[in-house]
């Protein structure tokens, strides 16, 4: 059985999809950690993040960086969103997606492209959005929380815009729904009432609710 959630930057979709996967007792796969590994080993590297083969050459990073606290930043976040639109790194990145995809008892994916490209024949699919207001609103508090207090909730705003113009617009796998994704638009819900309608929907489309 696989999961796939997809969505913009802070729509929820990551706490989601851990949801989901505890509740049904599958991995998950945040890949946007790929592409923050991607875009930090660029940064690391000297390189740019719009340069292919800067880009490319980082896809080779090494496993530990997945755990490294560095790839929850917004710059790893902005330069995962330019790394992730050259065609060539998500190239490289789709073996590793799909290997998880495919094991055995079966996984719940979340990122941008895990129903339209990674896992189009996924049992159950979902888009979690929400206004770009509420997802800079609900960042701005996790990086206020975090200690980041000098950052205004402009910025933030301006951020996640740019980041969703990027990665709406870029040519190779935008971010968009799947034609038979289930939409859940998180913007006035709490964590725990998306939590129990993303759960409701997936057991819809299993037949199993
Ligand atoms: O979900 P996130 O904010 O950690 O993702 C960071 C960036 O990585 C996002 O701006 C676009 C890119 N990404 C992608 O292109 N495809 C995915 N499946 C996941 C992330």
């Amino acid at each position: 059985m696989i999961i796939a959630v997809d969505g913009p930057a802070a729509s929820g979709k990551g706490t989601i999809a851990r949801a989901l996967a505890a509740h049904f007792g599958l991995p998950c796969l945040d890949t946007g950690l790929l592409y923050r590994a991607v875009g930090v080993q660029v940064l690391r590297d000297g390189g740019d993040p719009e340069n292919e083969a800067d880009a490319l050459a980082a896809c080779a990073f090494d496993d530990a960086l997945l755990a490294d606290p560095e790839l929850k930043t917004e710059i790893a976040g902005a330069a995962a969103s330019r790394v992730s639109a050259i065609p060539a790194v998500r190239a490289a990145l789709v073996a590793r997606q799909r290997a998880f995809a495919a094991q055995p008892g079966g996984a719940v994916l979340d990122g941008r492209d895990i129903g339209t490209v990674i896992a189009p024949d996924a049992d159950a699919k979902l888009f979690v959005k929400a206004t770009p207001h509420v997802r800079a609103r609900r960042r701005h508090d996790e990086l206020v929380r975090l200690g980041h207090d000098d950052i205004s909730f402009d910025r933030v705003l301006a951020d996640i815009r740019a980041r969703d113009l990027r990665d709406s617009t870029r040519a190779a796998a935008p971010l968009r729904p799947a034609d038979d994704a289930a939409l859940l638009d998180t913007s006035y819900m709490d964590i725990d009432a998306a939590v129990d309608r993303a759960i409701s929907l997936v057991e819809d489309r299993l037949g199993i609710g």
